[in-house]
């Protein structure tokens, strides 16, 4: 008799679990409250990836978000970034066709926000085979060398006339340099755009790239709204004014010779002449101009802000700071003054303050939405097809079940 009850309840215990997890698979990620029509949008606040990171602690790594009408699932944890981004990478490789993007990257021409196509996979190839080669990579290693000397040379003239000096402002002119020169292959100053306009433009630009707009959330009405704020009028006259940058670009490069030095816009221009043909059609100027776009915009902040914020972070930590010179004098020796790029791989303390700073501090801290193309699991919860995808990367970053003291820049 005994044996039939166990029996029995092992039965039914495995029936049970059966049941739940079931009811698990088919369950969407846990979702905090939201409204009516607008849905989770009022929590976003100021700073979304702070918010989302607050969200997270109490609704989990994998949580789901009603965006006004789009759904939207964040997670936040490296185990369920790996998931989405590793194991699951082809259902979810996509790009939304969100606002800000479409009018800067020319209908989604660019190399960060075109939908998962032909035209994707062979601008990548092209990428890996051309722009980014290790050859060109190296080829602007001159003009990274004499920017940084006249970084250094105006901070020490700075440093014995005892006069301040505002590292953001330099790191920017910096990236602004080395970029610009790296892609357009001139300064750009004496362009159509001055020394300021040209960093206002790229800061807003960037800032359009990853800001939430109401027609992304509202495809009926929401453009009502970005009309009203402003929004649409500002992102128009700032893809305007790119677009003239452009374009005198390519005036000024079918005058001046460079002794054969070849840069992005040499490059991208010869791939328009010979008829380059990637995915549905062939390369066009607008094409160039969507490709720029990313070069510009995603190079010159992304690069000026981890700079600033390592400076931060070893004046704030001077035991890192006194490890971090005393490897770079040991490298360098008595007579040298400059690092090059052959250093670099000797210098691990200093590549361990950079990933460090880059945990603390990430550029992009959603990294760049992802739109779900066919349904997928993580953690046991359903993911379905056309759900924009965050990966908060700031949350990760911060993750007490991956770091110990996360909120403490410690390199080691
Ligand atoms: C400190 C420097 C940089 C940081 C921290 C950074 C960060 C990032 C991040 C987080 C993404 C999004 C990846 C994803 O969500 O899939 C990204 C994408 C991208 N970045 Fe950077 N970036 C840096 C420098 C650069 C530079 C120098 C260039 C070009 C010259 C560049 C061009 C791009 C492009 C084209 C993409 C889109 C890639 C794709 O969609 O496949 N970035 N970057």
């Amino acid at each position: 008799m005994a044996t039939i009850w166990f029996l029995s309840a092992v039965f039914l215990t495995c029936l049970l679990l059966a049941a739940l997890k079931r009811k698990k698979q088919q369950r969407g990620p846990p979702s905090p409250p939201g409204f009516p029509i607008i849905g989770n949008l009022h929590q976003l606040g100021d700073l979304p990836h702070q918010s989302l990171w607050r969200l997270s602690k109490k609704y989990g790594p994998v949580m789901f978000l009603r965006l006004g009408r789009v759904p939207t699932v964040v997670v936040s944890s490296s185990e369920t970034a790996k998931q989405a981004l590793k194991t699951h990478d082809i259902h979810c490789c996509s790009r939304p066709s969100l606002e800000g993007p479409r009018a800067l990257s020319y209908n989604y021409l660019d190399i960060a926000f075109s939908p998962f196509d032909d035209y994707w996979k062979e601008l990548r190839r092209m990428c890996v085979q051309e722009l980014f080669s290790a050859k060109r990579v190296h080829s602007i290693q001159p003009i990274k060398e004499e920017e940084v000397k006249r970084l250094i040379d105006s901070v020490a003239e700075s440093a014995s006339s005892r006069s301040p000096v505002n590292l953001s402002e330099k790191f920017l002119a910096l990236t602004v340099s080395v970029i610009c020169k790296a892609a357009f292959g001139l300064s750009f100053q004496g362009t159509v755009l001055n020394n300021d306009r040209f960093n206002k433009l790229v800061r807003e630009a960037f800032m359009f790239l990853g800001s939430f707009s109401a027609s992304d959330f509202f495809p009926n009405g929401g453009w009502i709204i970005d009309r009203l704020t402003g929004l649409q009028g500002w992102r128009e006259r700032s893809v305007r004014d790119l677009d003239d940058f452009y374009e005198q670009m390519f005036d000024l490069h079918k005058q001046v010779n460079k002794n054969g030095v070849e840069d992005f816009v040499d490059l991208l221009l010869r791939l328009e002449k010979e008829e380059t043909v990637l995915g549905y059609g062939k390369l066009t100027r607008n094409h160039i101009k969507a490709i720029l776009m990313n070069v510009l915009l995603g190079a010159i902040n992304t690069s000026a802000i981890t700079m600033t914020w390592a400076m931060a972070e070893l004046m704030r930590n001077p035991r890192a700071m006194d490890k971090v010179q005393t490897e770079i004098r040991n490298q360098m020796g008595n007579n040298r003054s400059v690092i090059t790029l052959d250093d670099i791989d000797q210098l691990h303390y200093l590549k361990m303050v950079i990933k460090e700073t880059w945990r603390l501090h990430p550029p992009a801290p959603l990294l760049v939405p992802r739109e779900v193309i066919s349904e997928f699991e993580i953690n046991g919860y359903k993911i379905q097809p056309k759900t924009l995808l965050h990966v908060n990367a700031w949350a990760i970053g911060r993750d007490p079940d991956t770091w110990k003291d996360p909120e403490v820049f410690f390199p080691e």
